[in-house]
């Protein structure tokens, strides 16, 4: 791996005079000033069915960042044809033509569109600098990076032919007959280019459905693709209502597989809506799914508290709480409560939440009103529950942006909704066991939820580091010892969680690409 050539995108920093903020605050500039014509891309011919529809900035709703359209019925079926009969074409297309154009796209995003995907994820999904850089440029270009370098890996095992000159054995990767529907979320720009274009990359038809919350910067990667070459029909763009994109999709023969993050509820009725159209399939469908999270950090009596506290601000409200990898429970032992509880306390005090656009704010708005309503609905349940105390934030204004400040709750009950339903917002909960209740707290962490997709331990005693590893092994598809729970990075954290936070097929990682193939084993006898 080391010696592959593959690296990871440096994040830029983004000085006061560094050519790239002044090319940043550039394109901002640009892409506030108008609102963006997306159409639906199906195949060569762009398309705008019924009333159009708004991207709007979530720190300032008034102003409309793209104007977009959702697919019809119609429309999406056309979507499934063309995708369908692009995908023989370009399924043929050998793997070092595909290669060629997914490493001019990465470079293309590392240099000349760089900031425009960061001022689209910025504006239209209100991260800050860092977090947009973190995410559109950076895992955006790794995952292209990463993605060739495992397909070129996981092919290079060839099955054994015992006698080469009487029959040779080999296997071949091929994109599956149909079609992929990849649907993706708002909370990063990458995961929409990596859902959308590792299918493509195997060999695979995709019809992409971006999330209305995140159409422009993702508007952005399937331009930047199609300008690298990739072929028209291959992967086409169609935003759409989500159940009439998901009844549709579900509804064809020739649907081959779902690439998904998004809320459990809509994976489990895309489950259902497979299940329910078994017969008509000529594949089963591939369903391969990111979901929800209830991430924790859990303190051992030993930890090094000042890293206990700099880790929980960052992960717990970076980006508003709405990385699926966000810690919002926490467990803390009696014993080292006040101490981190000052420092938390001291730390989110400094946290400024604000325009994105201002390059020395923390975290800007949450993504919209449903996001606000549902975050400020748990802040105002805690306020009125005995139980639970709001220790820090729980202010909120949505007249301007939809801006809720980093709060902190202390609860008294373990199976509090607060430290068992997925919030993902900045909301970060509290348990204080008693120090002597260790091994049961340990228990409460696996048992309290049916997620696992994160979970950080923090811990001087190597002991019981070991002991975690063993004891927390089904919590959490991303572990952390001695780290925050988010932050995970392409080729070195392969991304991914088990239980209801999905099929752990991690992103970021060498099985990933392989679930969108069909190998055939050939022999052949001379
Ligand atoms: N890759 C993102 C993180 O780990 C989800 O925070």
């Amino acid at each position: 791996f080391q010696d592959s050539g593959v690296k990871n995108e440096p994040v830029l920093a983004y000085k006061k005079g560094s050519k790239e903020r002044t090319e940043l605050a550039n394109e901002l500039q640009r892409a506030a000033a108008v609102t963006e014509e997306v159409p639906i891309v199906i195949g060569d011919e762009t398309i705008r069915d019924g009333e159009p529809r708004f991207q709007v900035m979530p720190h300032d709703h008034a102003r409309k960042i793209a104007k977009f359209y959702y697919a019809s019925e119609n429309t999406i079926k056309k979507a499934i044809d063309v995708s369908v009969e692009a995908q023989k074409r370009w399924d043929k297309t050998p793997f070092e033509q595909r290669v060629q154009i997914w490493n001019k796209a990465a470079d293309m995003m590392a240099g000349a569109y760089r900031q425009a995907l960061n001022a689209a994820t910025m504006l239209g999904q209100s991260k800050s600098v860092i977090q947009a850089e973190i995410d559109s440029a950076a895992e955006l270009i790794d995952f292209y990076r990463f993605n060739i370098f495992f397909l070129k890996e996981n092919s290079k095992y060839q099955p054994i032919s015992e006698d080469p000159s009487v029959t040779r054995n080999s296997l071949r990767f091929r994109g599956i007959d149909g079609f992929i529907a990849a649907i993706s979320p708002f909370n990063f720009t990458a995961i929409g280019g990596n859902l959308a274009y590792t299918p493509a990359l195997m060999g695979n038809g995709v019809l992409w459905k971006p999330s209305d919350t995140a159409v422009l910067s993702n508007w952005r990667i399937f331009n930047i693709m199609r300008e690298a070459g990739l072929p028209a029909g291959v992967v086409n763009f169609v935003p759409a209502d989500g159940p009439t994109f998901g009844r549709t999709i579900t509804a064809s023969p020739h649907l081959a597989g779902i690439n998904f993050t998004g809320s459990v509820p809509t994976f489990n009725w895309l489950w259902n809506e497979v299940g329910k159209n078994l017969q008509v399939y000529r594949n089963y469908p591939r369903l391969i799914g990111e979901c929800g999270g209830k991430n924790y950090h859990f303190v051992h009596p030993s930890a090094d508290v000042e890293s206990v506290v700099a880790g929980t601000i960052r992960s717990a409200f970076e980006y508003c709480g709405q990385k699926c990898s966000a810690c919002s429970r926490m467990y803390v032992p009696r014993s080292l409560y006040e101490q981190i509880k000052e420092g938390l306390l001291r730390e989110r005090a400094k946290l400024k939440v604000g325009d994105p656009t201002d390059f020395s704010i923390f975290t800007g708005a949450v993504i919209d009103d449903k996001a606000f309503a549902r975050i400020t609905g748990y802040i105002k349940n805690a306020k009125n529950n005995p139980k639970n105390k709001i220790i820090g934030g729980g202010e909120f204004d949505d007249s301007k942006g939809y801006f809720v400040q980093p709060t902190i709750i202390e609860t008294t009950d373990p199976l509090d909704k607060l430290m068992t339903e997925e919030i993902f917002g900045p909301v970060l909960t509290i348990y204080v066991y008693e120090d002597k209740d260790l091994q049961q707290t340990v228990s409460l962490v696996g048992s309290s939820t049916k997620f696992a997709l994160t979970g950080a331990v923090f811990s001087t005693d190597k002991a019981f580091l070991k002991t975690a590893l063993e004891e927390l092994k089904m919590t959490a598809g991303n572990f952390y010892l001695n780290d925050k729970s988010t932050g995970s990075v392409v080729g070195q954290q392969p991304f991914g969680g088990g239980r209801m936070s999905g099929t752990n097929d991690k992103a970021g990682g060498p099985i990933y690409v392989m679930r969108w193939t069909t190998p055939q084993s050939i022999k052949e006898t001379f």
